[in-house]
């Protein structure tokens, strides 16, 4: 193998608004209840932003908590990439929003739509731009604020996602271009957009001229969802002539609990070495997945030299992998 460069994680951050809501408080508001939501979905609860919190104000606040823990200053980042599909305005990017409230200076500035699936498609983005040096330092975040686009009216949506961000800093650093390399070793993209009307938002700048709300045919997105997810962690891992059973760590958008289990089942992932925040998180689109690797960083489990399986699905469809080590 020839030295190659890497996309390291130095750093990981997170923020959740503070506002709890409860699967009972939601059953107050439309025909639900605690009881149908949990095992249907594994979720017991997730957090809404305040008024006049946006998108890119959970996104700073992940930003700066990455930043901190990277050991680097706003001015030292040369990339910020927002995955969102609710940016603040329709233009311009988040990103730059982002970039003006923490002060990166004149770094590029982009966000990225691949919904749920924005995550992973950003980080294999940015891996890129710092593997032919447009970059070689980013932000990468997920950051959404879904309650806004939600029909608070339709049970069969708004009961399952939430609000929050997620981010991390990835540096460009020098590899051997051995699986033992730490950073962003793999990925698969991919997307088929047949499926663009069974998960979508009703508006936008060009159709209706509103911002819409979501809509989904649930059992159509859940039949595909462990199908393609399942091909495309063994896609990635494949890449490394590793099986998915041989991760330390699988990190799937956090959707709905069956599908997780259903989809690490099929890899031969054990329960213990999965890490799930849905039912403390809900959906919460691109920044489930950083949102998780959050978790499982500030409590211990996940470590320096672990090998991470990200996976994620959604609007589109969209979906991919992405295979690194911390
Ligand atoms: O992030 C992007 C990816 N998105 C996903 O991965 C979502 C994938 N889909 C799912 O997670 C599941 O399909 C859902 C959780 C959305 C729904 O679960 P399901 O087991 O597929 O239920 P269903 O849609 O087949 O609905 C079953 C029943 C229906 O009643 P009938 O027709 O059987 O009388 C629904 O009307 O449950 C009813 N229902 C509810 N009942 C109580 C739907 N939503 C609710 C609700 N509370 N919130």
């Amino acid at each position: 193998m020839s030295p190659r460069r890497r996309s390291v994680v130095t750093g990981v951050g997170a923020r959740l608004p503070e506002r709890v809501v409860t699967n009972d408080e939601l059953s107050e508001r439309v025909d639900t209840s605690d009881s149908w939501i949990r095992e249907r979905t594994g979720i017991r609860q997730r957090h809404i932003a305040a008024e006049g919190e946006l998108t890119s104000d959970l996104a700073v606040a992940a930003a700066r908590q990455a930043l901190e823990r990277a050991g680097r200053r706003p001015g030292e980042i040369d990339l910020v990439l927002v995955a969102t599909s609710t940016p603040d305005n329709t233009f311009p990017a988040t990103a730059t929003a982002v970039q003006r409230k923490l002060g990166t200076g004149p770094a590029m500035a982009l966000d990225l739509q691949a919904v749920c699936a924005g995550y992973v498609y950003a980080l294999t983005t940015a891996e890129a731009l710092l593997r032919c040096g447009r970059a070689r330092r980013a932000l990468v975040i997920g950051a959404e604020t879904f309650s806004r686009i939600l029909d608070w009216e339709d049970r069969a949506t708004c009961v399952l996602f939430g609000d929050g961000a997620g981010a991390l800093v990835i540096e460009a650093e020098e590899g051997t271009g051995t699986v033992l390399d730490r950073g962003i070793l793999a990925a698969a993209l991919s997307a088929d957009g047949r499926h663009y009307g069974h998960l979508y938002v009703d508006g936008g700048p060009s159709s209706t001229g509103t911002v819409g709300h979501l809509r989904m045919n649930g059992r159509e997105v859940f039949r595909h969802a462990v199908a393609a997810l399942v091909a495309s962690a063994r896609e990635t891992c494949g890449e490394l002539g590793i099986a998915p059973g041989e991760v330390d760590w699988f990190v799937p958008h956090q959707a709905n609990r069956r599908i997780i289990e259903a989809v690490a089942k099929r890899l031969e992932i054990p329960e213990e070495r999965v890490v799930m925040t849905v039912d403390r998180h809900a959906n919460t689109s691109a920044a489930s997945i950083p949102l998780a690797l959050e978790c499982a960083w500030s409590e211990g489990r996940l470590r320096r030299g672990d090998l991470v399986l990200a996976s994620a699905i959604g609007g589109g469809f969209a979906w991919g992998s992405v295979l690194l080590r911390w």
